[in-house]
């Protein structure tokens, strides 16, 4: 008969790996070279990313809008791009995060929200007309550089709580942690 000591220990020890296992991908940001953790943005910073959305095309942009979240996290931000009517994608490293998502992405009408479980230093942001980052103040030269590159000129890029270093913003919305700075990329 089974040891009820060993049936125990093997729960235990199963339990404990288990929730070693669904941890790792929020640690990991923490051993990459950028560390961007998962912190959600706040109630007041998405309602400032949706004024500034509101804000970023005044008249209707050449080829329609596509919206890009780069670091998705719950998807919060690409929910609020699809309910504005732009097809919206979420780029996320964290697997658990990309698969809460997409569960709830399905309760949504279309355009509903897509998923990438992918790196954003890796992502083309050619076929996008707005880019939206919550990152991290030693990420914002880098990612500005390839915003740069890959952009089209006058694409929208929304920043959320680190501003870009070198780009001058057409509207700032909210102030302290939940400051959002809209920018027009240039040509
Ligand atoms: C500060 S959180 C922002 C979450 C969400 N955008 C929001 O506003 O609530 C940054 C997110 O980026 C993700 N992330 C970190 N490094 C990444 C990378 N290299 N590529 C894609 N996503 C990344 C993290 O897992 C985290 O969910």
């Amino acid at each position: 008969m089974l040891d009820l000591g060993y049936l125990l220990v093997g729960l235990t020890g199963g339990a404990a790996v288990a929730v070693t296992a669904a941890c790792v991908p929020f640690v990991t940001p923490a051993l990459r070279r950028v560390c961007l953790p998962y912190v959600p943005a706040t109630s007041q910073q998405v309602e400032n990313v949706r004024e500034a959305l509101r804000r970023a095309w005044p008249h209707k942009p050449p080829c329609g809008r596509r919206l890009v979240d780069l670091g998705s996290g719950d998807g919060r931000v690409v929910e609020l791009g699809s309910r504005l009517g732009i097809p919206s994608v979420g780029v996320e490293l964290n697997p658990w995060l990309v698969a809460y998502s997409k569960v709830r992405a399905l309760r949504m009408a279309p355009p509903r929200p897509q998923y990438l479980r992918t790196d954003l230093f890796k992502f083309s942001l050619a076929p996008f007309s707005d880019v939206v980052i919550f990152g991290v103040e030693q990420m914002m030269e880098e990612l500005e550089a390839k915003m740069q590159r890959e952009l089209d000129g006058g694409a929208r890029v929304v920043a959320c709580r680190f501003p870009l270093p070198t780009w001058t913003p057409v509207a700032v919305f909210g102030n302290g942690v939940d400051t959002v700075w809209l920018y027009e990329a240039p040509s």
